[in-house]
């Protein structure tokens, strides 16, 4: 989508960190902007920081967790602004702890955010924007995460995995409707995610302290070198909306981690070398 000027943009989780930082890219850009944000207080922070300027953004209350909440948030934005363009399904939180440790509630939690927030989105504005035929773009946050293993970040890790593996075959899918697909997937940004437990459901609740500031106060919780290069949400604001207008798939925003990911491809490849030699040892 070379041009997004006049386009309209549903961004989830865009009233903080990186999801905030692409709300104010795609402005920039002369889009028409939804904010679709659980947290009222910085929900109504964006929609005063833009009624300043010329930008059309609005702030809407959506629980991406609850399908009918977004499904509200898609009509009041086509009501708002006509058809929509670029589905950003980034809403996130972060639960820490090890499997053995973790409790039914983190991973309940972790997956009706992470995971059936993406899976709402797509279910809530993808047959409209198939059938507008204007074009569009949806981007889904994932995380390195998403394709290396971090101790203590388990589930956050599942739920990662799966939203690139939805992003490879949405992609594959949409190619036919000329809609292009994108799957973030940072390294560490300097956003509230270390404070997620703020978004917490009572009742989805743990019964132990299991965040992700005592996993990371333990050190183990991520390798020292994923801490190494804590970069700015609004880069990542700017990547994405270049993503957008570049039709590119993936968006690395830690290009240093590139080995990390070689060496869990490196053993896969060795891994069907070994048991194609194992098989033909056998015939
Ligand atoms: N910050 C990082 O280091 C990092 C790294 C990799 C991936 N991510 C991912 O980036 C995305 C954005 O997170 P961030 O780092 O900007 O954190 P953030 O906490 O600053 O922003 C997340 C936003 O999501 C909102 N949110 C939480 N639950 C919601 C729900 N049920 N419905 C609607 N909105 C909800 C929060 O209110 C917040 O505004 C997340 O998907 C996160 O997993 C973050």
């Amino acid at each position: 989508m070379k041009n997004v000027a006049g386009k309209t943009a549903f961004v989830t989780g865009g009233a903080s960190g990186m999801g905030l930082a692409m709300v104010r890219s795609f402005a920039a850009a002369g889009m028409k902007v939804a904010v679709a944000d659980i947290e009222a207080e910085p929900l109504r922070a964006v929609v005063d920081e833009f009624d300043e300027t010329n930008a059309s953004v609005i702030g809407l209350h959506v629980d991406v967790s609850d399908l009918d909440s977004v499904t509200e948030g898609a009509a009041k934005t086509k009501e708002a602004f006509g058809n929509i363009h670029v589905l950003v399904n980034n809403a996130g939180i972060v639960t820490g702890g090890t499997f053995a440790e973790a409790e039914p509630n983190d991973w309940r939690w972790t997956m009706n955010v992470n995971l059936d927030g993406v899976y709402n989105g797509l279910n809530a504005f993808l047959p409209d924007m198939i059938a507008h035929n204007e074009g569009g773009h949806v981007v889904n946050t994932a995380s390195l995460a998403g394709h290396i293993a971090v101790p203590r970040l388990g589930i956050y890790g599942a739920s990662k995995f799966a939203v690139v593996g939805l992003s490879e075959t949405l992609r594959v899918e949409m190619l036919e409707h000329g809609i292009g697909v994108s799957v973030l997937c940072p390294g560490v940004v300097n956003t509230n995610i270390f404070t997620a437990n703020r978004n917490r459901p009572s009742s989805l609740s743990a019964t132990r302290e299991m965040n992700f500031e005592r996993a990371n106060t333990d050190s183990e919780a991520v390798p020292n070198d994923v801490m190494r290069n804590i970069l700015e949400p609004d880069v990542v604001g700017d990547m994405v909306l270049h993503a957008v207008q570049n039709d590119q798939f993936y968006i690395f925003t830690h290009p240093d981690f590139a080995p990390m990911v070689q060496t869990r491809t490196k053993e896969i490849e060795d891994a069907f070398e070994y048991w194609a030699n194992y098989c033909a040892e056998l015939s």
